[in-house]
C-alpha cells in the first residue's frame, strides 16, 4: 500500500521496543511519582469553558490529589482556586458544580472570599494584630483555555501554556472547536491504569477482535500519523465513505463541523494530549476522553460528546447515533484495557516487543519516562 501524501505516515517502533514493567501500572509508589512528576508539574484538562458559562457558575476539579475550584469571575474570565480555606484549612465547597451566588463563603467560621479569591469578610479578626485581608486571598492554580478545553497547571514554574501546546496552535481551526457545544457526558470507571487507557487509545491492532462495529466503518489498517514523538500523538483513521461518520448507522444527517472539508469528510483524527485528554475529531461532531487517575488500578473517564450548538438548536437534533456508537466502543475499549491491568499484576508478566502497529505506544512510553524521571 502505498503511503499517503502529506507528513502522515504509518506507525514505526524502535527495535526491541518493548511494554513498560508491570510495576508501572500496580505499584503505589509509582502511583505517587506519576502525581507528583507528572499531574502536578504539567498542564492538565480539567473540562469546557462552557461549564462555567457565567459569573459564579464553578465545577470542582482534581488534580493530583488536590481539589480545585474552577470559578467564572465576574469579570468573565475563569480562575482554578485550591478548595481551602485560607483560615484553618475547610474544604470550602463539597458539591462537584454550581453557582457561587457572588461570594465563596467557608462553612467553618463564614470567611467569605470573592469570586477574584480576594478575602472580602473574616468575622471577628479585626483584633487580631498583624492580620491583614489581603494577605489571605485563596491560593491560586494556573488556569489556560485552549479550543474551550479548561487546563490546570499546580506548578507556577512549569512552562507557560502557549509554549508547552505551541506544537498544536491552529492544528484543529477547521472543527472550530472553543464553539462546540456539549450534548452528551459519560462517565466511566475503569478499572484499569490510566496508561493503559491511553495505550489502548493510540493503536487500532486491536480493532479487528475488539471493535466489529468500528471495523465496519474503519479499516483497522488506515491509521496514518504525523504526530509521533513527544507530548501530543496521533493522527487520522479512514472512513468508508465520505459523507459518513463513526455512527450506529455509519451515516450522519449532520452537516460538518466548521470549515471541514476535502479529504477530511472521510477522516476520523485521533489525538493523545499528555497526560489527560483524547481527542477524537469526526467530520460531524467531536469526543473528547478526559482521564483521572484515582488508583494505580482505576481510573474515571469522562467522555463528551461535542457539536455545532446551530445544529443542536435544529429541529430533530439527535446526537444518540454517536453517543451509542462510542459508548458501545468505548466499553469494548474499557473490558480490554481492564483484562491487560490483570495480567500486568502476574508474575508471567513478560511482554514481548512491540509490533509495527503500536508505534505510539512506544512513543507515548518514552515520553512518560522523560517527565517521570523530571529534568
Ligand atoms: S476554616 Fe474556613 S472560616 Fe474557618
Ligand atoms: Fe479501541
Amino acid at each position: 500500500m502505498g503511503e499517503p501524501p502529506g507528513d502522515y505516515r504509518r506507525p514505526s517502533v524502535r527495535d526491541g521496543a518493548r511494554p513498560l514493567a508491570g510495576s508501572y501500572y500496580t505499584d503505589p509508589a509509582v502511583f505517587r511519582e506519576e502525581q507528583e512528576w507528572i499531574f502536578a508539574r504539567h498542564w492538565v484538562c480539567v473540562g469546557r469553558a462552557e461549564q462555567v458559562p457565567v459569573p459564579g457558575a464553578y465545577f470542582e476539579a482534581q488534580v493530583a490529589g488536590e481539589s480545585l475550584l474552577i470559578v467564572r469571575g465576574d469579570d468573565g474570565l475563569a480562575s482554578a482556586f485550591y478548595n481551602v480555606c485560607r483560615h484553618r484549612g475547610a474544604r470550602l465547597c463539597n458539591r462537584v458544580q454550581g453557582r457561587f451566588p457572588a461570594a465563596i463563603r467557608c462553612p467553618y467560621h463564614a470567611w467569605t472570599y470573592g469570586l477574584d479569591g480576594g478575602l472580602r469578610t473574616a468575622p471577628n479578626m479585626d483584633g487580631t494584630e498583624g492580620f491583614d485581608r489581603d494577605d489571605y486571598p485563596l491560593a491560586r492554580a494556573r488556569l489556560a483555555e485552549w479550543e474551550g478545553f479548561l487546563f490546570v497547571g499546580l506548578d507556577r514554574a512549569a512552562e507557560p501554556f502557549e509554549e508547552a501546546f505551541a506544537p498544536l496552535a491552529g492544528k484543529f481551526a477547521a472543527w472550530h472547536l472553543s464553539g462546540l457545544r456539549e450534548a452528551r457526558r459519560i462517565d466511566y470507571d475503569v478499572r484499569s491504569n490510566w496508561k493503559q487507557v491511553i495505550e489502548n487509545y493510540s493503536e487500532c491492532y486491536h480493532c479487528p477482535p475488539v471493535h466489529p462495529q468500528l471495523c465496519r466503518l474503519s479499516p483497522a489498517t488506515s491509521g496514518r500519523n504525523d504526530l509521533t514523538e513527544g507530548p501530543f500523538l496521533g493522527g487520522y483513521s479512514t472512513l468508508n465513505r465520505a459523507g459518513g461518520s463513526l455512527t450506529t448507522t455509519g451515516h450522519t444527517s449532520r452537516p460538518p463541523l466548521g470549515e471541514v472539508a476535502g479529504e477530511d469528510l472521510a477522516r476520523v483524527y485521533y489525538y493523545a494530549i499528555f497526560p489527560s485528554l483524547l481527542l477524537s475529531l469526526h467530520p460531524d461532531y467531536v469526543m473528547a476522553h478526559t482521564l483521572r487517575p484515582i488508583e494505580p488500578g482505576l481510573t474515571r473517564v469522562t467522555c463528551v460528546w461535542l457539536f455545532d450548538p446551530v445544529t443542536m438548536a435544529g429541529p430533530g437534533f439527535d446526537p444518540s447515533d454517536a453517543v451509542e456508537f462510542w459508548d458501545l466502543t468505548n466499553r469494548q475499549d474499557w473490558e480490554v484495557c481492564e483484562l491487560a491491568q490483570l495480567g500486568a499484576r502476574s508474575r508471567a508478566y513478560h511482554p514481548a516487543p512491540y509490533s509495527n502497529a503500536e508505534g505510539l505506544l512506544d512513543a507515548f512510553d518514552r515520553e512518560y519516562l522523560r517527565r517521570l524521571k523530571g529534568p
